[in-house]
């Protein structure tokens, strides 16, 4: 197996999260005038906004639509594990979360050496959808948890937080991953996320260094105001 597989099949199972931190700047050029914060204005005990203008109901609902409708094309377009092309005999194959599991072959073994293979014939669409939009859902949650907790140490909307700025959208994706996770086959989830442990060492150290280099790309492209 070759060492990048386990990194493009991070980047890959954890794509919904992605697109859902990246959406906000979208959301709000489709629904300039839906801007209504979360905290509906409110301050907290400290005097200072609970969450801030900068994380509004528009910016939830957004990513979490862009996150499903990113799972549920990742499902259409995915090549089959066993298809031929450029893409034929990898074992992170792109079967996207429709089709049979990625993860090496489907297997998944506990150390105990019990295996068994994700069954994918039982993955509907909606189903598939209504998981990117959780995995979403729970990465913007995360998002303004941490907003939550940068007002309490006094930072203002947009203040860099380092790795936190970063982070906070991967450990509620992940978390959202797994409380998803009925919706998929069985075990495709823990399959995806855990035959290779190069898998999360992608998303939990990768994700920090691929954020700052995409914030770049939109401060570039005039999409955000702060290059970070
Ligand atoms: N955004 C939004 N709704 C959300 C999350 C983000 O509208 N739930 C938009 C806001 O315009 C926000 C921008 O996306 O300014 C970038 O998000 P982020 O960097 O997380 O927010 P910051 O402005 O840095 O605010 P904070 O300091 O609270 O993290
Ligand atoms: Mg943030």
């Amino acid at each position: 197996m070759a060492f990048w597989e386990p990194i493009l099949q991070g980047l890959y199972v954890f794509l919904p999260a992605y697109m859902a931190n990246m959406s906000p700047v979208f959301s709000a050029k489709l629904a300039p005038r839906w801007s209504a914060p979360i905290d509906g204005g409110r301050m907290h005990r400290d005097g200072k906004r609970v969450l801030g203008d900068g994380k509004t109901w528009r910016g939830l609902v957004g990513g979490g639509l862009l996150a499903g409708l990113t799972a549920l094309l990742l499902g259409v377009i995915a090549p089959p594990y066993d298809g031929g092309g450029a893409l034929a005999g990898w074992d992170f194959g792109l079967q996207g979360f429709a089709g049979p599991p990625i993860g090496f072959d489907g297997v998944s073994c506990t150390p105990d050496g019990q295996c068994s293979t994700v069954d994918a014939s039982s993955a509907s669409w909606y189903a598939i959808f209504l998981f990117g939009f959780v995995v979403g859902l729970f990465a913007l949650v995360g998002d303004a948890v941490e907003s939550f907790v940068k007002r309490r140490l006094g930072k203002e909307r947009g203040a860099p937080w380092f790795p936190f700025d970063q982070l906070d959208f991967v450990v509620f994706g992940l978390l959202g991953m797994v409380v998803a996770s009925p919706l998929l086959p069985t075990g495709w989830v823990q399959a995806a996320l855990t035959d290779h442990w190069g898998v999360l060492i992608t998303i939990i150290v990768g994700t920090p260094a691929l954020h700052l280099l995409v914030n770049r790309i939109g401060y570039w492209l005039r999409l955000k105001d702060v290059p970070w």
